[in-house]
């Protein structure tokens, strides 16, 4: 199934009449169940392009369509909301708050969307084992390691059962063996949740363990390779 659709996107930033063209007609449609990697240089458009997708920030021209609903026209109230109930966000911009508890962090959405206590807590308790942080729940964010805290962060974004989950450079700053279990979590919730994936990586580790590909360029996608094996499903050959 088809969840979210992009059609020809585009991103000016205008700084003190300087313009810069960050996003250049991107067409990209993405099926649920994908583990998709967003690479290519700095300054490509990979930030711009999650935060679009995310409703984090407006497209100049062009839509997003997620599960039939084109988040563009959405009020921002209506927009927040729609983020909170489909969408999890694992960016550096997205930090911890710094005054709550690990467990807290965590619970927090999940409190805002009107879960009850007892759920709040074992599904805290369960992400933050399956992250492996299950012995840090009234730790704060501050006395953790930047790998620990990240792990939170994916925690947290998983908290409210996302249709999927958006993850700017997931594992910068994190050394190889966090790196791994990151990618261990990620991959198992993908297999046994359905929860599709779309994140943005310099890193060859992570671009290896992606199913789909898709390189920008000057705000341009200039290859989507696709791993034929993924979901079983047929369609292989994407358009670029
Ligand atoms: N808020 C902004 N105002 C003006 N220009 C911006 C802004 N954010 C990004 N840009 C520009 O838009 C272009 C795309 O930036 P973006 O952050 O999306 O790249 P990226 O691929 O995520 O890069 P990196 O790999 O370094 O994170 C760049 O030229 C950048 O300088
Ligand atoms: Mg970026």
């Amino acid at each position: 199934m088809k969840i979210i659709e992009i059609k020809n996107l585009h991103k000016v930033y205008t700084d003190n009449s300087v313009s810069v063209n960050a996003l250049n007609g991107i067409n990209l449609e993405f099926e649920e169940g994908e583990f998709s990697a967003i690479v290519g240089p700095s300054g490509s458009g990979k930030t711009t392009l999650l935060n679009i997708i995310g409703g984090l920030d407006d497209a100049t021209k062009g839509t997003v369509t997620i599960d039939k609903v084109e988040i563009n026209q959405l009020s921002p109230r209506k927009l927040t909301d729609f983020r909170m109930k489909n969408i999890g966000f694992v960016f550096q911009a997205y930090n911890l708050i710094p005054v709550l508890t690990v467990g807290e962090n965590v619970e927090f959405i999940m409190h805002l969307q009107g879960a009850g206590k007892k759920e709040r807590e074992a599904r805290t308790q369960e992400l933050l084992q399956a992250v492996g942080l299950g012995e840090m729940t009234d730790r704060r964010p501050s006395k953790l390691s930047g790998g620990q805290q990240q792990r939170v962060a994916v925690a947290r974004a998983l908290a409210s059962k996302p249709k999927f989950v958006l993850a700017d450079e997931p594992t910068a700053n994190l050394d190889s063996k966090s790196t791994e279990n990151l990618l261990d979590i990620m991959e198992k919730l993908n297999k046994e949740e359905r929860i599709t994936f779309i994140f943005s990586t310099h890193d060859a580790r992570v671009v290896n363990k992606a199913r789909r590909v898709i390189t920008l360029e000057d705000g341009k996608i200039v290859s989507d390779i696709k791993n034929s094996n993924l979901n079983g499903d047929k369609k292989n050959s994407y358009s670029v």
